[in-house]
């Protein structure tokens, strides 16, 4: 590996099944940008920050082993990218501490996530409010350049700039790098079937490894209004699988027949995610494999980060 490229880093929480919206507003661009060969890639299942919503030891563990073996069938490849879980790195935890110690709360009670917990009047843990800290030691302990992630990740993004800058000037250094998102335009929010944001909190997802079956009752339950000339909620799923100019076509020729343009749009759906759910499926005939890649990542993550550390700890005056 080639430590002189800028350097990639993203996460996913092992929360829930992985949708359509997870992998085209993210994951395909780990994908892209880590065979570019451009990036110096880190990835890693984002499992401290899933302990705020999911508190079940074997759920955690299953999900976690979904989300690595979804990872490789995606086409990551563990030999050109990082892949780590968050918990094996202990330096995550220990400098979102440093953070918090240099982070006001007003400013955490800024954030999108806090304040619609707070305004659904949920009691609030800890771990949640903190969450942009983490999120924060989790980009700069890497000295991340890019970090692609769906649109409702920018804010964390830029508190995680924040934090780089106040860290820098507090200490009067410049030890942490400002990273940008990598937010693609056309995919920044893919949309659920219901038309608002795809989230495995609304119940609107496709999920990335449904059967065709699965994904036939899926599109099938997509809410259709047919006031207007195509049936949009359709039309916008339609167009991560297939070119503009291929459905203006299509929408034409079908106009008014939602059933039909349901139907093509499971066909296109089938096609594009068959290979991969073909490739998730052999992995999970190969447990062991989970093991060695987490074990591999571990060892480089820690490793790149306890020397970070290293660095922090002098910077702050608690080591010499
Ligand atoms: P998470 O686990 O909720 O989602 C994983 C990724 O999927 C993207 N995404 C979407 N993109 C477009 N349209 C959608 N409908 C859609 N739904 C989900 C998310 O934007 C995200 O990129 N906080 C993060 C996990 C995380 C992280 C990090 C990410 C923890 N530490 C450090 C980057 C860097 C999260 O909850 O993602």
């Amino acid at each position: 590996m080639n430590d002189t490229k800028p350097v990639l880093v993203s996460g996913i929480k092992p929360t829930g099944d992985l949708h359509i919206g997870n992998y085209f507003g993210a994951m395909r661009q780990f994908v892209e940008l880590s065979r570019a060969g451009k990036y110096r890639p880190f990835v890693f299942v984002a499992d401290y920050h899933a302990l705020n919503s999911m508190q079940e030891h074997e759920e955690m563990r299953r999900r976690t082993r979904e989300l690595v073996v979804a990872y490789l069938a995606v086409g990551l490849d563990p030999k050109e990218v990082v892949l780590f879980k968050q918990s094996d790195v202990p330096a995550h935890t220990e400098l979102c501490w440093i953070f918090d110690t240099i982070t006001t709360m007003p400013y955490l009670m800024r954030a999108h996530a806090y304040k619609d917990a707070e305004a659904r009047n949920k009691e609030i843990n800890v771990g949640t409010f903190n969450y942009p800290m983490l999120m924060a030691a989790d980009i700069l302990l890497y000295d991340a350049a890019v970090v692609p992630v769906g649109a409702d990740q920018k804010q964390h993004i830029e508190y995680a700039r924040d934090t780089a800058e106040k860290f820098n000037r507090v200490y009067r250094t410049d030890l942490f790098k400002l990273p940008e998102p990598y937010i693609m335009a056309d995919v920044a929010v893919v949309p659920g079937t219901d038309g608002q944001k795809m989230s495995k909190s609304y119940g609107n997802v496709i999920p990335l490894f449904a059967s065709r079956e699965e994904l036939a009752r899926r599109v099938m339950s997509i809410v259709t209004d047919s006031s207007g000339e195509r049936p949009e909620n359709v039309y916008a799923i339609h167009k991560l699988v297939r070119s503009e100019g291929e459905l203006e076509k299509m929408y034409d020729e079908y106009q008014g027949d939602y059933k039909m343009l349901k139907e093509l749009l499971v066909e296109d759906l089938d096609r594009y995610l068959a290979p991969i759910r073909a490739k998730y499926e052999e992995l999970q005939s190969d447990p062991g494999i989970i093991e060695e890649i987490l074990g591999e990542g571990k060892r480089e993550a820690r490793a790149i980060s306890e020397a970070k550390m290293e660095e922090v700890r002098r910077t702050i005056g608690v080591a010499y």
